[in-house]
């Protein structure tokens, strides 16, 4: 279980000028995720979904609120006195306070993460980006090839083990994030618009080899999309977040059942009411900027 509790973020911001401004991204979000439960967040660009998600996964700190995943808080606060400190210290052996919350690609808590700019390392090759993703969870060199190569034969990418990210069309390097993603095993992905750059024929693929692997093996996901149909189509529950400061607007459960058909009368009618929700966003845009 996935447990966001009052999540407020807000940047501080030096101006060209040099004067000092702030930003709320994110605005008291609270939101439970059930173990094997695919979310998707669904909201307009700017309003806070990369943030939320990077402090699902532990990698910002919230300013306001706290995250806890099977109960245990991710990105416990910095230790204020010398005997947290030492608690600290004892409990995380030779981590710094600071480099535990700054391991972009080693958060705690079997988490994976896909981020916006699929950040697959250009300077490996496809193999060596899914075993450097091993090497970080501690798993021994001789070991990270046998465990990395099903997860990339999975994702399409067996005869490409060789090719750099550039060499890889955009649909095959998203393929590669995602193997990368897997082969760790995490309990959890987090995804960030994972689809968003390929055509709708790929996208439509990859959707359903996404079902396939969560079908096998009952991970939970969260998935931040600008898509409404890709929201339904995957999603347990779609999370509307509103326009900036980013809050919770509206979920919807979606209850049909698997496999499911994508033109589907029942997810017409969802999509319906969300576009509805967006339009009136949009329209009413000036009342949220006073
Ligand atoms: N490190 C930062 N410093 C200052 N402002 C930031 C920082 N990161 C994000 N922001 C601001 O916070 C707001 C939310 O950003 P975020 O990337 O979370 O939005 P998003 O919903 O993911 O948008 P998109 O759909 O375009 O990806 C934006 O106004 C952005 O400029
Ligand atoms: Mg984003």
């Amino acid at each position: 279980m996935i447990e966001a509790k009052g999540i407020t973020k807000f940047f501080s911001i030096v101006n060209e000028d040099r004067t000092a401004a702030g930003l709320t991204a994110v605005l008291s979000v609270s939101l439970k995720i059930g173990d094997g439960r695919i979310v998707s967040i669904l909201g307009p660009s700017g309003c806070g979904k990369s943030t939320f998600l990077e402090i699902l996964a532990g990698l910002q700190a919230p300013t306001e609120g706290e995250v806890y995943i099977d109960g245990v808080r991710v990105l416990e606060p910095l230790p204020s006195t010398r005997r947290e400190m030492e608690d600290y210290r004892r409990r995380y052996q030779f981590l710094s306070p600071l480099a535990n919350g700054l391991f972009r690609d080693r958060p705690k808590h079997d988490i994976a993460m896909i981020f916006q700019d699929y950040a697959v390392f250009p300077w490996m090759t496809a193999l060596q980006n899914v075993t450097f993703a091993l090497k970080l969870r501690g798993v021994a060199r001789a070991e990270r090839e046998e465990r990395a190569l099903p997860f990339l034969k999975a994702a399409g990418l067996g005869d490409s083990l060789d090719k750099y990210p550039s060499q890889l069309s955009g649909g095959m390097r998203q393929r590669l994030a995602l193997a990368r993603a897997l082969a760790v095993e995490p309990k959890i992905i987090l995804m960030d618009e994972p689809f968003a750059a390929v055509d709708t024929i790929t996208r439509e693929r990859l959707q359903d080899d996404l079902l396939k692997l969560w079908e096998a093996t009952g991970i939970t996901m969260v998935l931040v999309t600008h898509d409404t149909d890709e929201a339904i189509y995957l999603s347990d529950e779609v999370v509307i977040f509103s326009p900036p400061p980013g809050e919770v607007r509206n979920v919807f459960q979606v209850e049909s059942l698997r496999p499911r058909r994508r033109n589907d009368p029942e997810h017409l009618d969802l999509k319906r009411r969300i576009d509805a929700l967006f339009k009136y966003d949009i329209d009413h845009e000036s009342e949220y900027s006073i």
